[in-house]
């Protein structure tokens, strides 16, 4: 099965960047090839590790000429749902594992305006995702365990990319696939091949000496 013919999505995760000059490090992505700025929230509970809130996604929001993408790693998400659109999100993803009533969650979302995600663990299947998939905006998978920048990548992640393509294919659904953890130029050709159409990139960008390279040959993977 080849992937569709659409260009691939670049979405540089700030988790990465350097907080000290965050507004230098936002205007080297809006020069970018680009397409997104990945934003990581991290509440301390559904993973061990706190990111940043509201005060910090408003200022990135003033600053990025980008779409923010807003990945939630928080327990009970529908409490912040508004206020993260408000704060500028154009893209907001929760994980499968935070909530009990998804269906209500990602409908809740979408009547935000914004567009819904649905993330899903390294050891959460596919098949979870049966009944929901057509209310989804977009499907991520994290290729690491949440939490942390810089993970090694897991390499089942290829094989879940196929088993949701074909989850895709059998439920009629055509949420936008993304990548998330330990991506970089060794891999990215090989997730775009499975089906990826977004890759979050974190450490491969931020920490590279070349990020607007990095972006480029990511942008320029075809299948
Ligand atoms: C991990 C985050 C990732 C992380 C990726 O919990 O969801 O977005 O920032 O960083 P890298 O690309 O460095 O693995
Ligand atoms: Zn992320």
């Amino acid at each position: 099965m080849s992937r569709n013919q659409e260009p691939v999505l670049v979405a540089p995760s700030l988790l990465a960047a350097d907080f000290l000059h965050l507004d230098s490090e936002i205007r080297m992505i809006n020069g970018s090839e680009a397409d997104w700025f990945h934003l990581d929230i991290m509440d301390g509970v559904f993973v061990p590790n706190l990111s940043f809130g509201f005060p910090v996604v408003e200022k990135i929001s003033e600053a990025a000429q980008k779409p923010l993408d807003v990945h939630l790693m928080i327990i009970d998400p529908d409490r912040y749902i508004h206020r993260f659109r408000e704060a500028g999100a154009s893209v907001i993803s929760v994980h499968y594992e935070t909530c009990p009533h998804l269906h209500r969650t990602l409908d809740f979302i979408k009547k935000t305006g914004a567009r819904a995600g649905v993330v899903l663990n390294p050891h959460s299947p596919v098949s979870l995702l049966g009944e929901v998939i057509r209310e989804a905006d977009l499907v991520l998978i994290m290729s690491v365990n949440p939490g942390f920048g810089g993970q090694k990548f897991i390499e089942s992640t290829y094989e879940k990319l196929t088993e949701l393509r074909e989850l895709c294919a059998k439920k009629n659904a055509t949420p936008l696939i993304q990548v998330d953890g330990g991506v970089d130029l060794s891999n990215a050709g090989a997730l775009v091949k499975a089906g990826a159409g977004i890759l979050v990139a974190g450490n491969a960008i931020f920490r590279s000496r070349e990020p607007l390279s990095v972006i480029r040959r990511m942008k320029n993977l075809h299948v």
